[in-house]
């Protein structure tokens, strides 16, 4: 277990580079703090090991150690896997890391390479204005593309594609997506691997269990050969690379404003998070843990103890938190569960998807549609930039637009267009935009709510009608009095979600 009690040892005080000095920050003596070019390949990080964004810190426990091949270049482009997973942005990679990458050498940094990380593979990458515009997709919403064969035997065909970079490249037997990274961090939660699973090797049951070590070793080979157009490493290696992720827990540890999320009581941070209990199933929502255990709506415990803390923001964070497991969501029109279940309207929450606990992902392999990639797209949503394809299912006749097919690309089934699985929901702050489409931070910090389309419209009513009778700001589902200020609220919401970030090296 790592010793946390080194970080406690040294403070500084935020005032020093912020200009407000209302908590103090802690920092390890010789820590590194990782940055947007990333870790230097060779050097084992002293931990706990911590980054600083706007919001708060990132740590970790543990060891940091980039003497493993994920962090050296395997391929023949010059990327390793640190190209587009980076420590300090919780181990995805953001548009300001795309932007100073892109800086700091003019479009030339590995990450800049077309074979997935131009908007199209044959853009014009001579000048550095040229690439300005060729990556522009990664440079904006740090999206690679992702260009997948259609699968054997599919259900569906693309009749049309609307493609802003008519694109040469992108047909309708390769259609191409532009897709978020996702965490290489914990992974141990993990029920699939991949935005659509295509990593997933599943254990004995099928969709009930999963092999993870195969399934993240199969991934480092694809990201080897594909991203990093390199051949194919050794099996020593895949293993050390998958061990490498494996071990590592990521959660936010200091927020600015609700100081250390492991004091007072609370769980937040990564040591709490390297030990949470987790297996495939956990906490079913549907009530098929397993163990027999019934569905627990309260899947985020971290602080609750926060509920009477002396300070106002503490609470209202604890608050949050119980609003994202508790605030009832009438849950319409969303493929793989109302259609499952043959319920056109499911009285949910936030945990009916997100329900592995403390971690927030499925807990089965369930991909679902909730329209993030359905077009048109709710106003709230931001497509620009993204392609529509319009996919017909050869035995209904019946099309669908969407800017990513998701699932079905590797299914074959129309059932499945559209449709991606519900990723960790832990180091956030540290990682917008957020969802497979790259949506902008304040789609978290407004509404966190269109995480489903079908949700935004039935608050939409929700809110039409308590307008009518109650006024303009205040929303009917307010936990406490003084939280009735819609923005207040929603703000509540995601201070609780952005107050999960940092990150350890799990032999912690
Ligand atoms: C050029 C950028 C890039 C590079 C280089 C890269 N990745 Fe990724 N990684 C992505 C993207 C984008 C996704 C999501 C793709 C999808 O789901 O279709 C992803 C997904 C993953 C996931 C899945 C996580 C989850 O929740 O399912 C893991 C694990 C991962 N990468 C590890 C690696 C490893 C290991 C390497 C090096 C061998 C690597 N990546 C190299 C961009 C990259
Ligand atoms: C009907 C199931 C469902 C419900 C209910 C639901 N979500 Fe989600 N959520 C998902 C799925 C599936 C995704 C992945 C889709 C995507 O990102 O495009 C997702 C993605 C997210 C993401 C983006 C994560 C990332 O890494 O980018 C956040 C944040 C989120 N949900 C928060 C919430 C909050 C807050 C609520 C309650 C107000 C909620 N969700 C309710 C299914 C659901």
């Amino acid at each position: 277990m790592a010793n946390t009690e080194s970080w406690k040892s040294s403070f500084f005080s935020r005032k020093s580079f912020l200009g407000t000095a209302r908590f103090k920050l802690p920092i390890v003596f010789g820590a590194a703090l990782a940055g947007s070019l990333g870790l230097s390949a060779g050097i084992i990080y002293p931990n706990p090991f911590f980054s600083i964004d706007s919001s708060g810190i990132l740590s970790t426990s543990g060891k940091i150690d980039t003497t493993n091949p994920f962090f050296r270049p395997l391929g023949t482009n010059g990327r390793t896997c640190n190209s587009c997973h980076l420590a300090a942005s919780a181990w995805s990679i953001t548009p300001a890391d795309v932007h100073a990458k892109f800086d700091a050498t003019k479009g030339m940094d590995p990450i800049f390479r077309t074979n997935d990380g131009s908007n199209c593979p044959s853009a014009d990458v001579s000048t550095p204005r040229a690439r300005s515009s060729a990556y522009s997709m990664l440079l904006n919403k740090a999206v690679l593309r992702i260009a997948l064969p259609m699968p054997e035997n599919a259900e569906f065909q693309i009749i049309d594609i609307d493609d802003p970079y008519n694109c040469p490249e992108t047909t309708t037997s390769h259609p191409a997506f532009y897709r978020r990274p996702l965490p290489s961090t914990n992974l141990s939660f993990l029920s699939a691997v991949m935005w659509d699973g295509r990593e997933t090797v599943f254990g004995a049951i099928a969709g009930k269990s999963l092999n993870l070590e195969q399934s993240l070793e199969n991934q480092a080979l694809d990201a080897i050969t594909g991203h990093a157009q390199g051949n194919v490493p050794s099996t020593e290696q895949l293993a050390q690379i998958a061990e490498f992720e494996k071990a590592i827990s990521t959660a936010q540890v200091f927020d600015v404003r609700a100081g250390r999320l492991d004091a007072g009581g609370a769980k937040g941070g990564p040591v709490a998070l390297s030990q949470q209990n987790t297996y495939i199933g956990i906490n079913d929502a549907l009530g098929g843990d397993p163990t027999g255990a019934a569905f627990n709506p309260n899947v985020f415990t971290l602080y609750e103890s926060w509920m009477h803390s002396h300070s106002l923001y503490r609470q209202s964070v604890a608050r949050g938190e119980a609003l994202f497991n508790n605030l009832p969501i009438p849950i319409t029109g969303v493929a793989g569960l109302n259609d499952a279940l043959k319920q056109p309207v499911i009285m949910g929450t936030c945990t009916t998807c997100h329900d592995s606990p403390n971690a927030g992902n499925h807990s089965f392999s369930v991909p679902l549609g909730i329209g993030t990639t359905a077009y048109p797209a709710e106003p709230a949503l931001d497509l620009a930039g993204l392609p529509v394809y319009t996919v017909q299912c050869l035995a209904t006749g019946e099309t669908t637009q969407v800017t990513d097919i998701g699932r079905a690309m590797i299914s074959g089934k129309c059932a499945d267009i559209g449709k991606v699985k519900g990723p960790v929901l832990r180091g956030l702050a540290a990682r917008a935009p957020y969802s497979i489409t790259a949506e902008p931070r304040r789609w978290l910090m407004r509404l966190s709510f269109i995480t489903s389309a079908s949700i935004l419209r039935s608050l939409r009513s929700k809110r039409r009608t308590w307008r009518r009778s109650f006024g303009r700001s205040e929303l009917p589902m307010s936990p406490k009095k003084g939280d009735m200020g819609h923005s207040k609220f929603v703000g509540i919401l995601s201070a609780s979600l952005r107050s999960q970030r940092c990150q350890c090296d799990e032999g912690c």
